[in-house]
């Protein structure tokens, strides 16, 4: 059984409608739905914006249904100059930026007491990935790197520039990184897939709401094809 979380309606619903043999059941008060995603086993969640959703999803998707891999997949701001909206992040490893125990003199990101705090990603899902965007999304740009979480939609430069000195990170969101810690905690491989729809400085707000629907596109057609490619 492979798990797919989304945050939003709109990085779930199309995916959804081309499921078969659909059903859904309730955990957690939110909707899991199983069926066949381009003849694969999958159950798809809608986890709902942020890291305390996310990990729940992920949660849920290793210890009910099981799952042999989580593929996170959704949009994110660009953290990195040469990574254009539109185009396409698959995660190495990913950390939560808000993780802030600073004042007991752990350094920024670092979990206490936890032997990790950068969770590596799946190689063989992303090498999956990558061969499906590229068949599916030819003019899309492909980037692999660190995906950096936090409760945060990140809307100004200066934020951006402290994220990115201190994480080196490739994109922005609220999602991965509790989705991969969750998923390192039940030994279960995962994969954040994220396109571009906005570039988390002072004009994210203005780009998302434009930009997101195409990005939604490149990660839906990525998504599919790679349940052909699994
Ligand atoms: N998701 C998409 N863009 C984002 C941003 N700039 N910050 C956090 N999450 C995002």
């Amino acid at each position: 059984m492979i798990g797919i979380i989304g945050a939003m309606q709109e990085e779930v619903e199309d995916l959804k409608a081309v499921m078969k043999d659909c059903r859904v059941e309730r955990h957690a008060s939110r909707d899991y739905i199983t069926g066949e995603l381009e003849g694969r086993d999958v159950v798809l969640v809608q986890c709902g914006v942020g890291k305390v959703n996310a990990a729940i999803a992920a949660e849920v998707l290793a210890g009910i249904y099981k799952c042999n891999y989580i593929i996170n997949t959704g949009i994110a701001g660009s953290l990195n100059t040469a990574i254009d909206i539109g185009d396409i992040v698959l995660s190495t490893d990913a950390l939560q930026h808000d993780m802030d125990v600073t004042g007991l003199g752990f350094e920024k990101g670092i979990i206490p007491d936890q032997d990790v705090s950068v969770f590596e990603a799946s190689s063989s899902l992303r090498n999956i990935a990558k061969a499906a965007c590229e068949k599916v999304n030819p003019d899309v740009k492909i980037f692999e790197g660190r995906v950096v979480s936090g409760d945060q939609f990140v809307s100004s430069e200066e934020v951006k520039k402290e994220i990115v000195d201190l994480f080196h990170g490739m994109c922005t969101e609220m999602e991965g990184a509790a989705i991969a810690q969750a998923a390192w905690l039940n030994n279960v491989p995962y994969l954040v897939i994220r396109a571009i729809s906005d570039k988390a400085d002072d004009s994210a707000d203005m780009d998302y709401p434009s930009f997101k629907i195409k990005a939604i596109e490149h990660s839906v057609r990525l998504v599919r094809e790679m349940m052909r490619m699994i």
